[in-house]
């Protein structure tokens, strides 16, 4: 059976059409955008999607764009206990609890992209880290990385965090650290092999640490969001710009849509090599 057989009889035939198809789905959670006019059968959309996916147990619907600091989605959980749960990717475990620190299924496809780059000996790090999927998957996917640092704001994304390299057995490799990163990263006394800043909503304004703590011969990898007919044009000027301020010479050497975000909008990622 699926959605739109479970419901149907319960909902108009106009109304069906317009039940999302697409969801995410965090470990047993799922995460529905139920539109306006369907609100009123929040409830009837969430127990049929429960009914045709057997591994869901939680669904919630998200009721706004992430916000704050900590980048959280508004959720409210519709059918199931909570949102706390566990997810698996690339042989990595990851537990989170959606409504109190930041994770995305979304990203994976570009964590295993950085993943696959990283060479022996490298010390990485993570700025915004979350929960740590980016340090955990770098050190899952190359065993001699040196270290993988994580430098996460949020104290819960960090407890979890702590959690996750205990699960995934990597407490040799990855060392997560909860701070701002402006403090806490050049606190860390590592000059860096390569650096990523996955925040695209206020990278641009870390930019001077990044230079700051990356060694000469490093790699940054800047991501920023972007509307699709200026798509590099203001993070190469913040880049080049921070390039300056700092009196680093630098090389770009990728740059590459990422991610869709909205109707011509794209998180882009600009990749550049400090070359002195
Ligand atoms: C877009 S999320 C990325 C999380 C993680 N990299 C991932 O892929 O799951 C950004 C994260 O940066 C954290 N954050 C925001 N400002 C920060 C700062 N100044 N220093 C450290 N972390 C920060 C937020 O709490 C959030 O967890």
């Amino acid at each position: 059976m699926n959605m739109k057989e479970v419901l149907k009889g319960k909902l108009t035939d106009e109304e069906l059409e317009r039940v999302p198809r697409a969801f995410d789905v965090v470990g047993d959670v799922a995460i529905i955008e139920i539109p306006e006019e369907l609100k009123r059968h929040k409830k009837l959309i969430a127990e049929a999607l429960v009914k045709v996916n057997k591994h869901i147990n939680t669904v919630c619907d998200k009721y706004g764009e992430r916000s704050g600091d900590y980048r959280l989605n508004d959720i409210e959980v519709l059918v199931g206990k909570g949102t706390e749960t566990e997810h698996k990717e690339h042989g990595c475990r990851f537990r989170v609890d959606l409504k109190k620190a930041y994770f995305s299924v979304r990203e994976s496809t570009e964590r295993l992209r950085i993943g696959k780059m990283i060479k022996p000996g490298e010390d990485v790090l993570v700025m915004f880290s979350g929960v740590c999927p980016s340090p955990i998957a770098y050190a899952k996917m190359q065993p001699q990385i040196n270290k993988a640092y994580g430098v996460e704001l949020n104290p819960d994304a960090h407890r979890y965090a702590e959690e996750n390299v205990r699960i995934n057995r990597v407490q040799t490799k990855v060392v997560p650290v909860c701070g701002n990163v402006k403090e806490a990263c050049p606190k860390l006394g590592v000059k860096f092999d390569r650096i990523t800043m996955p925040l695209p909503k206020g990278a641009h304004e870390f930019l001077d640490t990044a230079f700051e703590v990356v060694k000469k011969g490093g790699t940054i990898h800047f991501y920023y969001y972007d509307r699709e007919d200026s798509l590099y044009e203001k993070a190469l000027e913040y880049v080049n710009d921070a390039a300056k301020k700092a009196g680093r010479k630098i090389k770009i050497t990728d740059k590459r849509k990422v991610l869709p975000y909205g109707p011509r909008i794209w998180k882009i990622c600009i990749e550049f090599k400090v070359l002195q």
